[in-house]
């Protein structure tokens, strides 16, 4: 182990320590006098929100592996000239720390791995408007005061009964040498911003292009009736109900070596900033857990977690020399799996929640109507109904529409017949997981259906051809003959060049409480049965689709990932009864070959 590495262990083991121990630590001046302090250090007394945070998409926007696929085919293809654009907001901290964008993870500074970290939004004291993410964290060491909303007042006590609390603001050699006392921040600074949406502006509205702006989420909000009403992004995101605006838990703010501090019933709001969004890394990485941190990212990197490494059970016959296995040098140590796992099944436990967060958010933003009948239901007739879907969130739209191309959200229809046959379907996938629409590979290949009715609520890029004509495109690069790649605007003025944009974005979001009825028509020819038949329904919401990773360099494992944990809102089955009507031959080709649950 280099000399290096052994002193990130050391500094790992320490912060883990003191996280768990207060035990002697004879590190902590040094991270103590650290002008960016970690999560760790502020979970000592703030462990509510730190369990929150820990299994946000903020503390997943620097570890994920998504972000760097696409952020280094970014870069490759409008060769460099993105710089250090995406790391500014999902790596601030080691940005403005100076770090190389190009600087592996591994090689980061630890604070650099925590993304958007807590003293990303408590160290702040300006007010950012519009700066795609350019922000300043204030560098200032633990025992420098903090900035939040001014809700609590009970630091003084704190501070001025010190011995009770064993906290101390000194960080030098006179600070006391108790093991237990703990070094905490001055008096928290009100900072008005923080309780109003427009601190969120400076990374949720982003805009790279004329025509392309990656996050929308602000100028949605700003014209929505929410904020006519006063409710903030907070209410709805920090709230206790995911997604709605209904008031807040309560919880101590702080809880200082045991004792709890202030009002037990303070205004908590929850870090886990409740969205759809879920992360794909390696389980051992993320959620942030302090356990997992012991181990590098190589060593997690090798630690292969799809396989039943460290269950006791297949230990025990590993041990008995009943299976064989290898294990790479830095696992071979049976206890180091056993707690690897051990760790890895918390993580698991964390990413469950939030899975059960993700699809309360959603189905709170919603609200499905349906199906309506309009045709005559008979075999042989041509089946016609509709669904009303509305978007149920007075903030912004459904999805916002934020990020590009990326998240999904669909609707998946079936028509199952008496038998149990599905013999209608839209909003199916095909065999890597993609819709059938002009992205899907399989519709490429001609190995299935184009998916003629679909509704998907997906924003898409357009660019336009030299003929004029647009195209759908997955990534806003422009790499075409009018200019060399560059994300920056065209060398030429849209007046010269006598078209739009060449390349912009086409959302299909559904606006704050709005509506948006989806006719569906199944033909006849495909109801030949009669009897019972069940239309079954739900929405379906994943984070990226399969045609973009595999175009960014995405592993396979990430893409199995993305599947897995996606999710399905408003599930829902309606019976209704096919009268026999003119005879009709099913063509078994007109459909592909869903297979109902
Ligand atoms: C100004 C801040 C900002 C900048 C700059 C930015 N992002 Fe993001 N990014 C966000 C926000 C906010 C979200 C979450 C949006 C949502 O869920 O609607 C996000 C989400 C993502 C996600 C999906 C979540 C994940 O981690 O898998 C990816 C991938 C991503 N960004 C990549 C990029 C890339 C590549 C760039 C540079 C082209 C970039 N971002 C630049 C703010 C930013
Ligand atoms: C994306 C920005 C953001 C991040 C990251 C963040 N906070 Fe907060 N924090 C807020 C906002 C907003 C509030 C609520 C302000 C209000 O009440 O109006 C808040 C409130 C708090 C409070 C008040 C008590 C409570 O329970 O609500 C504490 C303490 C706190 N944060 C600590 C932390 C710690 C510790 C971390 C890291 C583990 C962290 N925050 C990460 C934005 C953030
Ligand atoms: C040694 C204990 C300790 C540590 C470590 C600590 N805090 Fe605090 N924090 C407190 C106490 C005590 C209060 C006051 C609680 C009250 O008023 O009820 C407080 C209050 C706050 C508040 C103000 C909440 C409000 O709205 O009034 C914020 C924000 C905050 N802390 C953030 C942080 C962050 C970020 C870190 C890490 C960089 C951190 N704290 C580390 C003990 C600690
Ligand atoms: C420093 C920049 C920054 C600030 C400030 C910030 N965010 Fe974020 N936010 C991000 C990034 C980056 C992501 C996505 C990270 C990822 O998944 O890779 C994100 C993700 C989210 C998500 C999760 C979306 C999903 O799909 O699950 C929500 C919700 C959110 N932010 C709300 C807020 C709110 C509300 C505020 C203001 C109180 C805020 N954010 C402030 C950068 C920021
Ligand atoms: C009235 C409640 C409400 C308000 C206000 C609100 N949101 Fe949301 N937000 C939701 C709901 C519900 C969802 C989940 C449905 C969806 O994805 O649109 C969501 C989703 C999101 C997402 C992730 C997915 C997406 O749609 O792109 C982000 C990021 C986000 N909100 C940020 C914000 C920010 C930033 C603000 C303030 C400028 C805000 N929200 C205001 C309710 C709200």
């Amino acid at each position: 182990m280099s000399h290096r590495n052994l002193l990130k262990l050391c500094v790992f083991v320490t912060a883990l320590w003191s996280f768990h121990s207060h035990a002697e630590d004879p590190h902590a001046a040094v991270f103590a006098e650290s002008n960016y302090p970690s999560a760790i250090q502020c979970a000592s007394c703030h462990p509510k929100v730190f369990w929150e945070w820990a299994v946000s998409n903020h503390a997943y926007s620097s570890i994920s592996p998504m972000f760097h696929k696409f952020e280094q085919a970014l870069n490759s293809l409008a060769s460099g000239t993105i710089g250090s654009f995406c790391v500014r907001c999902h790596q601030q901290v080691a940005t403005q720390m100076g770090e190389p964008r190009e600087k592996a993870l591994w090689e980061r500074s630890d604070i650099s791995r925590e993304g958007v970290t807590c003293i990303t939004c408590h160290r702040i004291s300006n007010e950012f408007g519009k700066v795609n993410g350019e922000r300043h964290v204030m560098p200032a060491p633990i025992n420098a005061p903090v900035y939040g909303a001014g809700t609590g007042n009970a630091i003084e006590q704190v501070l001025t009964n010190a011995d009770k609390y064993e906290v101390s603001v000194l960080t030098d050699d006179t600070a006391p040498t108790n093991d237990q006392w703990s070094v905490i921040h001055t008096k928290p600074i009100e900072f008005t911003q923080i309780s109003k949406s427009e601190f969120c502006v400076s990374c949720h509205q982003v805009a790279v292009h004329p025509g392309i702006k990656l996050e929308v989420v602000w100028e949605q909000y700003r014209a929505s009736p929410a904020a006519d009403a006063g409710i903030t992004c907070q209410d709805c995101h920090m709230g206790k109900v995911p997604g709605e605006p209904a008031g807040y838990d309560t919880w101590p703010i702080a809880i200082v070596n045991g004792q709890t501090v202030g009002d037990p019933n303070a205004k908590h709001s929850n870090h886990l900033f409740y969205g759809p969004g879920y992360p794909i890394a390696h389980p051992g990485l993320f959620p942030f857990n302090p356990k997992a941190i012991k181990w590098s990212i190589d060593d997690w990197l090798k630690f292969d977690y799809r396989s039943p490494w460290g269950e006791p059970k297949w230990e025990e016959k590993i041990e008995k020399g009943l299976i064989k296995a290898e294990f790479p040098e830095e696992w071979s140590n049976r206890e180091d799996r056993e707690e690897a796992r051990y760790v890895i099944s918390l993580n698991y436990k964390l990413l469950e929640d939030k899975k059960k967060s993700r699809i309360e958010v959603m189905e709170n933003s919603m609200h499905i109507d349906g199906p309506f009948f309009s045709s005559k239901m008979e075999t042989g007739k041509s089946l016609k109904f509709s669904y009303n879907i509305k978007n149920k969130d007075s903030g912004h739209n459904l999805p916002s529409g934020s990020l590009g191309a990326q998240p999904e959200l669909w609707f998946n229809v079936a028509l199952v017949d008496p038998d149990g046959v599905t013999v209608w379907e839209t909003g199916y996938v095909d065999k890597y997981g993609d819709m059938a629409d002009i992205h899907s590979l399989e519709v490429a290949a001609g190995t299935i259906k184009y998916d003629k009715q679909l509704f998907n609520l997906q924003t898409k890029f357009l660019t336009t051809n030299v003929k004029g004509t647009d195209r759908e495109m997955y990534l806003p690069v422009n790499f075409d003959v009018d200019q060399l790649p560059h994300i920056r605007p065209a060398g030429l003025p849209t007046s010269v060049i006598n078209h739009p944009p060449l390349i912009r974005m086409e959302g299909r979001s559904l606006p704050p409480l709005s509506s948006r009825k989806v006719d569906y028509k199944v033909p006849g020819k495909l109801i030949t049965k009669p009897g019972k038949y069940t239309l079954q329904s739900r929405f379906r919401s994943r984070a990226e689709p399969i045609y973009f990773m595999k175009f960014v360099g995405a592993t396979v494992d990430m893409e199995q990932s993305i599947n897995e944990w996606m999710i399905d809102i408003h599930p829902y089955a309606a019976e209704f009864e096919i009268k026999n009507g003119k005879k009709n031959k099913v063509d078994k080709n007109t459909y592909p070959g869903y297979v109902a649950k």
